[in-house]
């Protein structure tokens, strides 16, 4: 970083006047009041309406942050492009995806449904997210047990996000799972069509399902996260190489087609950038070889997405030139 510094070599020459902007975006969209907080369980009910964060980590290690970036939340379905990418990097594109395809589903993501080869649809939706998890469990760390297993994926979690704060919160993991009919369903769906590999239990599966959901982490350290992916996968804070680059290229391939539920058609084409939207309410935003950006604020839109993120980042590629095409 001091020496890119010496030599103003940085991916993003005048960094302060980048960050004036991000904070004008940042003003703009917490007057959004629109949206409803997730309260299919209580305790993302509980989380403050006013809640709104954005932090910035550049491929050479600049941050920028701004509100609520402090905040622990649970990651829900920003967890599914890194199951992914940890599945991709163990077992390689073709082994993968012999299980779950690469096709958008043009429905609700936990719609109870698969492709025509009777596959998940692809891995940013419940059903492929859970059979994903299968292949990790079974096929990856086949030889660990249970607790083991949830070490080495939070692990891995750490390594992308250069070793900042990520932790487990027990009381999401136990509600989820409470709440979880229709998970179960897609996941006995998938029991009866035969998607899983052999020796695959079903219920434990599900479980490291709800435990990748329940990881919890700040805006802050997601934003390294998504650096890392916008890094080809060495981390640019650790400089770290945790992701091969071809599972970092299929992984942003997904978010960019898949990524933003049953929007992510319309925000690939606003937008150009691939993302995955959870219902904790953040938004991974990558922006290849330039930098990662995590936002985060609660109140979702009736498909699933973070009002005051989607706006953000509508009003992020209206200024800058970030649309891929
Ligand atoms: O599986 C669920 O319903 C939640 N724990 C996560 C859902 C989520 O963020 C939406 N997924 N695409």
């Amino acid at each position: 970083l001091i020496s890119r510094a010496f030599r103003n070599q940085f991916v993003i020459p005048d960094f302060q006047d980048f960050t004036k902007h991000i904070e004008d975006f940042y003003w703009k969209c917490k007057s959004n009041t629109e949206g409803k907080v997730a309260s299919y369980i209580p305790q993302l009910a509980r989380m403050s309406h006013d809640y709104w964060g954005i932090s910035v980590c550049t491929i050479d290690g600049q941050r920028f942050s701004i509100g609520d970036v402090n905040i622990p939340f649970t990651l829900q379905s920003c967890s599914k492009p890194l199951t992914y990418a940890i599945a991709l990097d163990q077992l390689g594109s073709d082994v993968v995806h012999k299980y779950v395809g690469q096709e958008p589903s043009g429905r609700n993501f936990n719609e109870l449904v698969l492709d025509h080869n009777k596959k998940p649809h692809n891995p940013m939706i419940n059903a492929g997210a859970i059979l994903v998890c299968t292949l990790l469990k079974t096929l990856v760390i086949p030889e660990m047990n249970l607790a083991e297993k949830f070490d080495y994926t939070m692990n891995y979690f750490k390594r992308l996000a250069g070793g900042e704060h990520l932790g487990f919160n027990n009381s999401v993991f136990l509600s989820e799972r409470e709440s979880a009919d229709r998970n179960y369903a897609l996941g006995f769906f998938m029991r009866e069509y035969k998607c899983y590999p052999e020796k695959t239990n079903l219920r434990e599966c599900m479980d490291f399902y709800f435990q990748c959901c329940s990881m919890e982490a700040t805006c802050d350290t997601m934003a390294v996260i998504s650096a890392t992916l916008a890094n080809g996968g060495i981390c640019p804070i650790t400089e770290e190489k945790v992701l091969k680059p071809e599972a970092v290229r299929d992984v942003l391939s997904l978010m960019h087609s898949c990524g933003m539920y049953d929007y992510s058609g319309q925000f690939a084409f606003k937008v150009g950038l691939p993302s995955k939207s959870g219902v904790s309410g953040g938004i991974i935003l990558v922006i290849p070889n330039v930098m990662g950006i995590f936002a985060w604020s609660p109140p979702l839109d009736p498909l699933g997405n973070s009002c005051r993120g989607l706006q953000f980042c509508e009003e992020l590629v209206n200024v800058f030139n970030f649309h891929r095409y």
